[in-house]
């Protein structure tokens, strides 16, 4: 049996000027991961004639499915997880013997904290493992990336690489991954809407708003890069307290952006009247997740405040 983990995400700043090539900033959520064991089938090793795919089973109970791969494929033939079981193989050039491939995950789906690429990055790790050698990392964010944009269009590729490398990220789209030192770990509460929204409509709207006037666009982005610079600098020199105000820079462009919600602005405001220091929305958002940053002391009351307001959870994290 070989088994992989791959934890959540949040973007800390930085998210759609990222899929245009401005620098953003992403950190691992370890509290929640996507799991997948991946057994051979020792019951089915003589193929006789039938292809691996329909021998092949998949157990994702989170999302009701108990199915061969090719039930999957016939039913689905763009279904995430038969995508990724499908290209694993692809690029690595083997037809496999038969799997059992379990896939669980406590990551919130269409929520910002990255539960696609997490399930994308374990497979691959867990896949490869079961018929192979373990894939290095970079191979690993390569292949989530492809993964990526076949289901979403235009992605900067920030989120496969926080999830596959798990570590803090400076990222530009196109450009070698950069880590970025913690000086002093802060914390954050994760509030979620509960309101499903998918990444690739929202990236999708930006576009369009960017084709109606490229140079004001451009300008707002380039804000977004700057107000990016500067957190990471204060984030690196351990001045904490400079990050709120620049949260809530980050929040009131990605309100211009249209990609915020009256539930996102409503657990922002939420947050901020219980004391948050900063709060926006992270990720694609129109739903989905936002972030508080928060003294410690002032986590539960926060993250109470945001469950009073509707939030289905409020996670707190230290990012270190
Ligand atoms: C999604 O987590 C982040 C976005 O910037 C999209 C992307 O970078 O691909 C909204």
């Amino acid at each position: 049996m070989s088994s992989a983990s791959a934890p959540g995400k949040i973007i800390l700043f930085g998210e759609h000027a990222v899929v245009y090539a401005r620098p953003a900033l992403a950190v691992p959520v370890l509290q929640v991961h996507a799991d997948v064991t991946v057994d051979v089938r020792t019951d089915k090793t003589d193929l006789m004639g039938k292809d691996w795919r329909s021998l092949t089973l998949i157990e994702a109970p989170d999302i009701g499915i108990f199915t061969t791969l090719d039930s999957l494929l016939a039913h689905q033939s763009t279904h995430p997880l038969a995508t990724v079981i499908v290209n694993v193989f692809q690029f690595l050039g083997i037809d496999p013997p038969p799997l059992k491939i379990r896939v669980t995950s406590s990551i919130p789906v269409a929520s910002g904290l990255g539960s696609g690429a997490a399930v994308s990055v374990a497979l691959i790790r867990a896949l490869a493992a079961a018929v192979s050698d373990s894939l290095p990392d970079e191979q690993v964010n390569t292949l989530a990336y492809e993964i990526e944009k076949l289901h979403h269009g235009t992605p900067s590729g920030i989120d496969n690489t926080v999830i596959t490398y798990a570590r803090p990220v400076y990222f530009v789209r196109g450009r070698p991954i950069e880590t970025f030192s913690v000086h002093t770990p802060f914390t954050v509460v994760i509030g979620n809407t509960g309101v499903a929204a998918p990444t690739k409509e929202s990236v999708g709207d930006v576009r369009k708003l960017w084709e109606t006037d490229h140079t004001r666009w451009e300008q707002v982005f380039d804000r977004v890069g700057e107000i990016v610079q500067q957190a990471r600098a204060a984030i690196e020199k351990g001045e904490t307290s400079a990050l709120g105000p620049l949260m809530d820079a980050n929040h009131a462009i990605l309100q211009r952006l249209t990609v915020s919600s009256p539930e996102l602005d409503h657990l922002v405001l939420t947050a901020k009247a219980a004391g948050a220091e900063g709060a926006k929305l992270s990720g694609g958002g129109r739903g989905g997740n936002m972030i508080a940053l928060v003294q410690p002391q002032r986590a539960e009351a926060v993250a109470a405040a945001l469950r009073s307001a509707g939030a289905l959870s409020a996670i707190t994290t230290l990012v270190q």
